[in-house]
């Protein structure tokens, strides 16, 4: 392949993080010779404040695929299973591996979202966790908030239901009631969200779980001490600024802009792509790669392949977007199969 020139393979965000928090961060380098906390107090404080809920809600971790991975420890063990959708996140049938559980991993619905039916019967009194990415990776799609209830009516209490919110932020006009109303009424949910995605800091490993306050102390009682480091508490306190919130808001508009005019570009190829409420698209693709993937690496754009499946591209900017679709152009027209 040709050097890498636009690196849409890994759900990023396109744009370096913003002055103010590189600040900080640096400021903060001056006292890299003392421990951070001991538990993460002051930090889970900061989510709590910024996010308007309490304290006693909200773990933090190492990333949200840290929080996750504390969450399996903390609830699954050998002999459990955990549903998820296949494809998903990739952390989690690796999640399920090492907490020695069964990996039940359910194929999406022909409409590139979860098959929420075909997971319910997947349910049974040694589930653990069940996984829903809402909006889901790899393909940007979402459920209503009603279709997701109806669903969690039929998971049983002694399975968490974790929802996945990594890329909430760019789901605009997507509604749901607050999470604490919502963990009032399900104990047994879990909302999963990050600043990697739409805050752009994937880097610092910034992530928290939203949930019920006993099951929240019990993810907490598995946590590694010094958790989180004063780079990422430095970084945390200038993301969440209120300086910070109205550049990021810019900058997720422009994303989700440039995500529409990719897809309207794409159908208009006669690409199959999947609605998206995220920075990425989905293009269904359950053919063969090689041709275009020839062209998109010549022309030094790295996307994610799902063989026979299909093919997820992050949005970049303007001119990596353009050349996404120089690549689909001189590709042509996908294959009968895949359309
Ligand atoms: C659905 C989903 N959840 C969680 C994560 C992990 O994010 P973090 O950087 O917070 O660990 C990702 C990263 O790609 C993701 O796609």
């Amino acid at each position: 392949m040709t050097a890498v020139r636009y690196l849409l393979a890994q759900n990023e965000h396109p744009y370096p993080p913003l002055p103010s928090v590189r600040a900080a961060i640096a400021e903060a380098t001056g006292d890299l010779h003392r421990y951070p906390d001991f538990r993460p107090v002051r930090f889970a404080g900061i989510i709590a404040d910024w996010q308007g809920v309490p304290a006693e809600q909200v773990v933090v971790g190492h990333g949200s695929a840290g929080v996750a991975l504390d969450l399996f420890h903390t609830v699954v063990g050998p002999g459990d299973n955990v549903v998820h959708s296949a494809p998903c996140f990739d952390a989690y049938p690796l999640f399920c591996e090492i907490a020695g559980a069964e990996s039940r991993a359910v194929p999406l619905g022909p409409d590139a979202r979860h098959d929420l039916a075909a997971m319910a019967g997947q349910l049974d009194e040694r589930t653990r966790i069940v996984v829903l990415c809402n909006p889901h990776n790899p393909t940007g799609t979402v459920y209503s908030w009603a279709e997701l209830t109806a669903f969690f009516r039929q998971v049983p209490a002694t399975a968490v239901i974790l929802l996945d919110e990594a890329y909430i932020d760019f789901a605009q006009g997507w509604a749901a009631p607050s999470v604490p109303e919502r963990i009032a009424e399900r104990p047994n949910l879990v909302v999963l969200r990050t600043l990697s995605k739409s805050h752009g800091v994937a880097a610092l490993r910034i992530g928290y779980a939203l949930a019920d306050p006993a099951l929240a102390q019990r993810v907490r009682d598995h946590q590694v001490p010094y958790a989180v480091n004063r780079l990422q508490e430095a970084g945390l306190r200038a993301v969440v600024s209120a300086e910070a919130a109205a550049e990021l808001e810019t900058r997720i508009a422009t994303i989700a802009g440039e995500r529409d005019r990719l897809r309207a570009e794409l159908l208009g190829l006669g690409w199959p792509v999947a609605p998206s409420l995220t920075n990425f698209l989905w293009v269904t693709a359950p053919g063969e790669h090689g041709p275009l993937r020839a062209e998109l690496e010549r022309l030094g754009v790295a996307v994610r392949y799902y063989p026979g499946q299909g093919i997820r591209i992050a949005v970049g900017e303007k001119d990596a977007n353009d050349a996404v679709l120089e690549g689909f152009t001189q590709a042509g027209p996908p294959a009968p199969a895949s359309r």
